[in-house]
């Protein structure tokens, strides 16, 4: 019998990928806030459990507004540590897996900008998206022994409200940003994200019940860059492809830029939150376990721009 995934967040970024990865695996149920609204826990709890057959969740949904979830703690609570809770007890009743994804702002970002964050390493989140973030992955590990929680930084792609868009847009307006240069990370790409997934999700449908290694992982891509450095290198690039010689985009501090915005074109919004300066995560552990090493940002960059193919 065909194996049957239940997958959250169909129309994110990340969710979107991940339907074209998993479905040739299984039958995936993909849902959204149309299909269920995670900030309401009973609805919630309803659904899952009306569900005849799941044989893995992948739980991608997240509120991931960072500045909205200062003004919004409560929703961001909801969508984050509750609907994450209540996945985690379903799966766990039923005796089934589930992959859930967090984020490099569970740490504070404080360490020398040498050095990496382990899985071992102690988190500290700057803000409620962090914090929220951290009390959801805590809840699935404590509830879902069968988990696999995958941390990720800096994700971008074909959809949704990301930097790499953004940067599009004002690439193809022909505007010039300024761009904080001192945060650094490895922009990796959304696919590259579902295509590991994909590759875990078929070694646990082929055997739920072994010794699979569950726990936490980093999914980031290898090198490091900063805002900077990576908007340069998506101008260089579409520069390459369009014949056109567009102004490369400005460093600027997050000091001097004062409202904390990645992008100075970016929507001011009133409350900002503090990200992280040093968002590297080492994914040395997903390469050790599973044999998965993944390409460095600049591949994967190259990959995304072919993939778009943009004139
Ligand atoms: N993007 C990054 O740079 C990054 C970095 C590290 C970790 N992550 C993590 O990776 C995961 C996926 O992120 P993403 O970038 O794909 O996020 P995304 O594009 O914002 O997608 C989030 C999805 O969650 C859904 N959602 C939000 N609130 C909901 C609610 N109340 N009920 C039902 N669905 C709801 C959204 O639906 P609507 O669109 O309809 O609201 C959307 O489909 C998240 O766990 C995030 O924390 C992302």
């Amino acid at each position: 019998m065909q194996p049957k995934i239940l997958l959250t967040g169909r129309s994110g970024q990340i969710g979107y990928e991940l339907f074209q990865t998993l479905s040739p695996l299984a039958d995936v149920l993909a849902v959204d806030v149309q299909d269920v609204d995670l900030s309401n826990v009973p609805i919630l709890k309803r659904f899952v459990r009306n569900l005849d057959r799941i044989d893995l969740i992948v739980h991608p949904a997240a509120f991931t507004a960072v500045d909205l979830a200062e003004e919004q703690p409560d929703l961001a609570r909801a969508v984050n540590v509750d609907a994450s809770r209540v996945l985690a007890e379903e799966a766990a009743q039923r005796n089934i897996p589930m992959i859930h994804y967090s984020t490099d702002y569970v740490f504070d970002g404080n360490r020398s900008l040498d050095s990496l964050y382990t899985e071992k390493d102690a988190t500290a989140p700057l803000s409620v998206y962090g914090l929220t973030k951290r009390d959801g992955e805590t809840a699935v590990r404590e509830i879902c022994k069968k988990h696999c929680i995958l941390r990720l930084c800096w994700v971008y792609g074909l959809r949704g409200n990301n930097f790499f868009q953004t940067m599009l847009r004002l690439y193809q307006q022909g505007k010039t940003p300024q761009v904080v240069d001192d945060q650094i990370g490895a922009p990796t790409w959304s696919r590259i994200i579902a295509i590991v997934t994909a590759i875990l999700a078929g070694k646990i449908l082929d055997s739920p019940s072994s010794d699979f290694p569950w726990g936490t992982y980093h999914v980031s891509a290898g090198g490091v860059a900063s805002w900077h450095e990576f908007a340069t290198a998506i101008f260089v690039a579409m520069n390459h492809q369009t014949g056109q010689k567009i102004e490369l985009p400005k460093p600027i501090s997050s000091e001097e830029y004062s409202a904390k915005d990645l992008v100075k074109d970016s929507v001011k919004n009133s409350v900002k939150a503090t990200r992280p300066k040093n968002s590297r995560l080492d994914n040395n552990l997903l390469a050790v376990t599973f044999g998965l090493k993944l390409p460095d940002w600049q591949t994967q960059l190259a990959w995304c721009l072919d993939a778009i193919k943009i004139k």
